[in-house]
Protein backbone atom coordinates (compact mmCIF):
# COMPACT_ATOMS: atom_id res chain seq x y z
CA UNK A 1 0.00 0.00 0.00
CA UNK A 2 1.33 3.67 -0.51
CA UNK A 3 2.06 5.84 2.26
CA UNK A 4 -0.02 8.87 2.80
CA UNK A 5 1.46 11.72 1.46
CA UNK A 6 2.89 14.71 3.31
CA UNK A 7 3.38 18.15 1.65
CA UNK A 8 4.26 21.03 3.83
CA UNK A 9 4.71 24.45 2.89
CA UNK A 10 8.15 26.49 3.91
CA UNK A 11 7.68 29.31 4.03
CA UNK A 12 11.49 30.38 5.37
CA UNK A 13 12.48 33.99 6.09
CA UNK A 14 9.12 35.71 4.27
CA UNK A 15 6.36 37.27 5.37
CA UNK A 16 5.19 39.19 9.01
CA UNK A 17 2.81 38.07 11.53
CA UNK A 18 -0.61 39.60 9.71
CA UNK A 19 0.73 38.38 5.79
CA UNK A 20 0.89 34.37 7.38
CA UNK A 21 -2.25 34.58 8.79
CA UNK A 22 -3.95 35.87 5.61
CA UNK A 23 -1.60 33.19 3.51
CA UNK A 24 -3.19 30.87 6.05
CA UNK A 25 -6.73 31.59 5.42
CA UNK A 26 -5.85 31.86 1.77
CA UNK A 27 -4.69 28.32 1.85
CA UNK A 28 -7.75 27.22 3.75
CA UNK A 29 -10.13 28.42 0.92
CA UNK A 30 -8.12 27.36 -1.76
CA UNK A 31 -7.93 23.65 -0.28
CA UNK A 32 -11.10 23.57 1.22
CA UNK A 33 -13.70 21.23 -0.10
CA UNK A 34 -10.91 19.22 -2.30
CA UNK A 35 -9.34 18.44 0.44
CA UNK A 36 -8.15 14.94 0.06
CA UNK A 37 -6.77 13.31 3.38
CA UNK A 38 -3.06 13.76 2.75
CA UNK A 39 -1.28 15.21 5.45
CA UNK A 40 -0.50 19.02 5.06
CA UNK A 41 1.16 21.85 7.05
CA UNK A 42 2.74 24.91 6.59
CA UNK A 43 6.24 26.10 8.60
CA UNK A 44 6.02 29.87 8.92
CA UNK A 45 8.79 32.12 10.78
CA UNK A 46 9.47 31.63 14.56
CA UNK A 47 7.52 35.01 15.91
CA UNK A 48 4.33 34.41 13.35
CA UNK A 49 3.94 30.57 14.58
CA UNK A 50 1.50 31.38 17.58
CA UNK A 51 -0.79 33.56 15.46
CA UNK A 52 -0.84 30.92 12.23
CA UNK A 53 -1.32 28.24 15.09
CA UNK A 54 -4.36 30.17 15.98
CA UNK A 55 -5.69 30.79 12.44
CA UNK A 56 -5.15 26.89 12.27
CA UNK A 57 -7.27 25.67 14.67
CA UNK A 58 -10.16 23.02 13.48
CA UNK A 59 -8.32 22.79 9.82
CA UNK A 60 -6.31 19.71 9.55
CA UNK A 61 -3.30 21.44 8.97
CA UNK A 62 -0.39 20.79 11.02
CA UNK A 63 2.00 23.93 12.15
CA UNK A 64 5.93 23.68 11.48
CA UNK A 65 8.12 25.64 12.72
CA UNK A 66 11.44 25.78 10.48
CA UNK A 67 14.07 24.79 13.08
CA UNK A 68 15.06 24.46 16.74
CA UNK A 69 17.86 24.43 19.30
CA UNK A 70 18.56 20.62 20.89
CA UNK A 71 18.40 22.23 24.41
CA UNK A 72 14.91 23.31 26.40
CA UNK A 73 15.93 26.74 27.67
CA UNK A 74 19.29 28.53 29.03
CA UNK A 75 21.72 31.14 27.82
CA UNK A 76 21.34 30.21 23.87
CA UNK A 77 20.56 34.33 22.78
CA UNK A 78 18.46 34.03 19.44
CA UNK A 79 17.49 30.47 19.90
CA UNK A 80 14.19 28.44 20.17
CA UNK A 81 13.93 25.20 21.34
CA UNK A 82 11.22 22.28 20.78
CA UNK A 83 9.58 22.70 23.87
CA UNK A 84 8.82 26.45 23.05
CA UNK A 85 7.24 25.40 19.83
CA UNK A 86 5.08 22.68 21.26
CA UNK A 87 4.05 25.64 23.58
CA UNK A 88 3.22 27.62 20.98
CA UNK A 89 1.40 25.24 18.41
CA UNK A 90 3.56 23.29 16.37
CA UNK A 91 3.37 19.80 16.23
CA UNK A 92 6.39 19.23 13.74
CA UNK A 93 9.72 20.80 13.21
CA UNK A 94 11.78 20.70 10.24
CA UNK A 95 15.59 19.95 11.21
CA UNK A 96 18.83 20.12 8.58
CA UNK A 97 17.83 22.27 5.86
CA UNK A 98 20.57 23.00 3.41
CA UNK A 99 20.40 26.37 3.85
CA UNK A 100 20.66 26.24 7.94
CA UNK A 101 23.33 23.64 6.85
CA UNK A 102 25.25 25.98 4.10
CA UNK A 103 24.32 29.55 5.86
CA UNK A 104 24.48 28.85 9.34
CA UNK A 105 27.21 26.07 9.63
CA UNK A 106 25.23 23.11 10.76
CA UNK A 107 26.98 19.79 10.93
CA UNK A 108 25.59 16.51 10.88
CA UNK A 109 26.22 16.28 14.68
CA UNK A 110 24.29 19.41 15.71
CA UNK A 111 21.76 17.91 13.20
CA UNK A 112 21.10 14.48 15.51
CA UNK A 113 21.55 16.65 18.35
CA UNK A 114 18.30 18.77 17.35
CA UNK A 115 16.44 15.20 15.99
CA UNK A 116 16.72 13.50 18.71
CA UNK A 117 15.76 16.73 21.40
CA UNK A 118 12.78 16.89 19.25
CA UNK A 119 11.53 13.48 19.24
CA UNK A 120 13.02 13.28 23.27
CA UNK A 121 10.11 16.50 23.27
CA UNK A 122 7.43 14.99 21.32
CA UNK A 123 7.68 16.88 18.15
CA UNK A 124 7.62 15.34 14.79
CA UNK A 125 10.90 15.63 12.50
CA UNK A 126 11.37 16.67 8.89
CA UNK A 127 14.54 15.63 8.61
CA UNK A 128 16.32 17.12 5.32
CA UNK A 129 19.07 15.78 3.36
CA UNK A 130 20.61 16.56 0.00
CA UNK A 131 23.81 17.07 -2.26
CA UNK A 132 24.97 20.22 -3.08
CA UNK A 133 25.56 20.43 -7.55
CA UNK A 134 29.10 20.11 -6.75
CA UNK A 135 28.84 16.77 -5.07
CA UNK A 136 26.39 15.25 -7.67
CA UNK A 137 29.35 16.63 -10.15
CA UNK A 138 31.33 14.41 -8.27
CA UNK A 139 29.40 11.77 -8.15
CA UNK A 140 29.22 11.35 -4.58
CA UNK A 141 25.05 12.41 -4.48
CA UNK A 142 24.55 9.00 -2.79
CA UNK A 143 27.85 9.04 -0.17
CA UNK A 144 26.71 12.53 0.72
CA UNK A 145 22.75 12.15 1.43
CA UNK A 146 23.62 8.12 3.16
CA UNK A 147 26.01 10.00 5.32
CA UNK A 148 23.61 12.10 6.28
CA UNK A 149 21.13 9.58 6.69
CA UNK A 150 22.65 7.74 9.02
CA UNK A 151 24.25 10.71 11.00
CA UNK A 152 21.30 12.57 11.30
CA UNK A 153 19.62 9.71 12.92
CA UNK A 154 22.29 8.39 14.80
CA UNK A 155 21.13 7.15 18.61
CA UNK A 156 17.41 7.62 17.35
CA UNK A 157 15.26 4.71 18.70
CA UNK A 158 12.47 4.93 16.43
CA UNK A 159 11.63 6.79 13.46
CA UNK A 160 7.69 6.60 13.55
CA UNK A 161 7.74 10.26 14.01
CA UNK A 162 10.22 11.44 11.56
CA UNK A 163 9.94 12.50 8.02
CA UNK A 164 12.93 12.13 5.60
CA UNK A 165 12.83 14.88 2.75
CA UNK A 166 15.26 15.12 0.14
CA UNK A 167 16.16 18.44 -1.40
CA UNK A 168 19.08 18.60 -3.45
CA UNK A 169 20.67 22.13 -2.71
CA UNK A 170 21.04 22.52 -6.70
CA UNK A 171 17.53 22.48 -7.08
CA UNK A 172 16.16 24.77 -4.23
CA UNK A 173 15.31 28.30 -5.55
CA UNK A 174 16.42 27.70 -9.20
CA UNK A 175 13.96 26.45 -10.52
CA UNK A 176 15.74 23.28 -11.70
CA UNK A 177 13.68 20.18 -10.50
CA UNK A 178 15.36 17.29 -10.37
CA UNK A 179 13.67 15.01 -13.01
CA UNK A 180 11.72 12.78 -11.40
CA UNK A 181 14.16 9.37 -12.40
CA UNK A 182 16.92 11.28 -10.65
CA UNK A 183 14.62 12.14 -7.43
CA UNK A 184 13.52 8.29 -7.67
CA UNK A 185 17.15 6.95 -7.37
CA UNK A 186 17.79 8.40 -4.52
CA UNK A 187 14.63 8.17 -2.44
CA UNK A 188 15.15 4.52 -2.89
CA UNK A 189 18.66 4.40 -1.49
CA UNK A 190 17.21 6.75 1.39
CA UNK A 191 14.87 3.81 2.20
CA UNK A 192 17.62 1.40 1.44
CA UNK A 193 19.74 2.98 4.52
CA UNK A 194 16.67 3.88 6.97
CA UNK A 195 16.29 -0.02 6.20
CA UNK A 196 19.51 -1.12 7.28
CA UNK A 197 19.25 0.62 10.41
CA UNK A 198 15.55 0.21 11.15
CA UNK A 199 14.62 -2.99 9.54
CA UNK A 200 12.24 -3.17 6.53
CA UNK A 201 9.56 -2.54 7.45
CA UNK A 202 9.99 1.07 9.68
CA UNK A 203 11.86 1.49 6.22
CA UNK A 204 8.37 0.78 3.88
CA UNK A 205 6.06 2.77 6.70
CA UNK A 206 8.61 5.59 6.58
CA UNK A 207 7.39 8.73 4.34
CA UNK A 208 10.09 10.69 1.83
CA UNK A 209 9.16 14.06 0.84
CA UNK A 210 11.02 15.96 -2.46
CA UNK A 211 11.94 19.62 -2.51
CA UNK A 212 13.46 21.98 -4.88
CA UNK A 213 11.41 23.81 -7.22
CA UNK A 214 8.68 22.20 -6.98
CA UNK A 215 5.39 23.22 -8.50
CA UNK A 216 1.65 22.81 -9.60
CA UNK A 217 3.29 21.76 -13.41
CA UNK A 218 6.08 18.92 -12.00
CA UNK A 219 4.19 17.93 -8.70
CA UNK A 220 1.84 14.84 -9.87
CA UNK A 221 4.33 13.57 -11.95
CA UNK A 222 7.17 13.32 -9.04
CA UNK A 223 4.75 12.16 -6.47
CA UNK A 224 3.46 9.37 -8.33
CA UNK A 225 7.32 7.79 -8.50
CA UNK A 226 7.35 4.65 -5.64
CA UNK A 227 9.62 6.41 -3.11
CA UNK A 228 8.27 9.73 -3.43
CA UNK A 229 5.70 10.65 -0.77
CA UNK A 230 4.92 14.04 -0.88
CA UNK A 231 6.51 17.13 -0.93
CA UNK A 232 8.36 20.20 1.17
CA UNK A 233 7.95 23.51 -1.00
CA UNK A 234 9.63 26.63 -0.70
CA UNK A 235 8.53 29.49 -3.17
CA UNK A 236 5.35 27.62 -4.54
CA UNK A 237 3.71 27.69 -1.27
CA UNK A 238 3.92 31.52 -0.45
CA UNK A 239 1.28 31.50 -3.29
CA UNK A 240 -2.24 29.95 -1.81
CA UNK A 241 -3.45 28.53 -5.38
CA UNK A 242 -0.06 27.13 -6.57
CA UNK A 243 0.48 25.40 -3.16
CA UNK A 244 -3.68 24.28 -3.03
CA UNK A 245 -2.60 22.75 -6.93
CA UNK A 246 0.53 20.85 -5.81
CA UNK A 247 -1.35 19.54 -2.40
CA UNK A 248 -4.22 18.15 -4.94
CA UNK A 249 -1.28 16.84 -6.89
CA UNK A 250 -0.59 14.85 -3.42
CA UNK A 251 -4.33 13.93 -3.00
P1 LIG B 1 11.90 25.88 -3.42
O1 LIG B 1 10.59 25.11 -3.56
O2 LIG B 1 11.73 27.35 -3.37
O3 LIG B 1 12.91 25.40 -4.39
O4 LIG B 1 12.47 25.48 -1.96
C1 LIG B 1 12.53 24.17 -1.57
C2 LIG B 1 12.86 24.11 -0.14
O5 LIG B 1 13.95 24.45 0.27
C3 LIG B 1 11.80 23.67 0.79
O6 LIG B 1 12.32 23.44 2.06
Amino acid sequence: MKRRNIVAGNWKMNLTVAESRDLVSAVLAEIGAGFCGCEVGVAPNFVALAETAGALESSPLFLAAQNCHFENDGAYTGEVSARMLLAAGCSHVIIGHSERRQLFGETDAVVNRKVSKALQEGLKVILCVGETFDEREGGITGDVVTRQVRAGLGGIAGIADLVLAYEPVWAIGTGKTATSEQAQEVHALIRKTVGELYGAEAAEGLRIQYGGSVKPSNAAELFAMPDIDGGLIGGASLNAADFAAIVRAAC
